[in-house]
């Protein structure tokens, strides 16, 4: 019997994210074998001492040195042994070292279609544009802010009445449904990445990754 697919979430706040990790963890074969912070007192931490999750705060105050950070959060994660390293509201800028030593392994979710609206007050600025169309991206990470071969993205339609706080919760909605989708991907093998190219089922997925549409999403989240 195969070895149940090891992960290790990084976090910064709220893990809103996480706990729907957590929800979805037996269902989708993978398990969460520790929970990271770099701020003390983030919320995720206590979401994690409820699932009886390991958790461990690597306040980044305390360093002044982003390599010297990095090289410890290293030694946290390989002591975990996962085989996925889950950005979850990790508001961290990583370095090249790290992002390279995890290569292929580490994922980020951020809410916008990237490559639109890297950053952050994507919400905001979305709404400011007069956008019509907003959503959620999964991607590959690399040291450069939220950029990274796509895996998949969610769009959400964007209505007059939406309002920065309303279209937050939508987008969340769908990260919710989207992230564990994601790490199931990983846990069957059914994903790579050659050449900055993201490769689902032995074929390469166009650059903006797999596209779903709020409703897809839904629909996939209850077969
Ligand atoms: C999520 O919406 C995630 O997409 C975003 O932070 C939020 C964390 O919420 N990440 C980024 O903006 C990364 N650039 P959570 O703590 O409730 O999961």
């Amino acid at each position: 019997m195969p070895s149940t697919f090891r992960v290790a979430v990084l976090l910064s706040g709220n893990g809103s994210n996480l706990q729907a990790l957590i929800h979805k963890q037996k269902h989708f074969n993978y398990q969460i074998a520790g929970v990271i912070s770099n701020c003390v007192g983030a919320f995720g931490l206590v979401r994690a001492e409820k699932a009886g999750i390991d958790h461990y705060t690597l306040p980044h105050k305390n360093y002044t040195d982003r390599k010297i950070f990095d090289s410890e959060l290293i030694k946290i994660i390989d002591n975990l042994q996962v085989d996925l390293v889950v950005m979850a509201g990790f508001m961290r800028i990583l370095t090249a070292d790290f992002t390279r030593y995890y290569q292929g392994k580490l994922i980020n979710i951020h809410p916008s279609l990237l490559p639109a609206y890297r950053g952050l007050n994507t919400h905001r600025r979305v709404l400011e544009a007069g956008e019509k169309q907003h959503g959620a991206s999964v991607h590959f990470a690399t040291e450069e802010l939220d950029a990274g071969a796509i895996i998949a993205r969610v769009s959400v339609q964007i209505s007059p009445a939406d309002n920065e706080l309303s279209l937050k919760q939508k987008v969340q909605q769908m990260e919710h449904l989207l992230y564990p989708l994601i790490i199931k991907w990983f846990a069957e093998n059914r994903i790579q990445q050659k050449n900055n190219v993201v490769w689902l089922d032995n074929k390469p997925l166009p650059s903006l990754g797999y596209q779903y549409t709020h409703q897809q999403l839904i629909n996939q989240a209850k077969g």
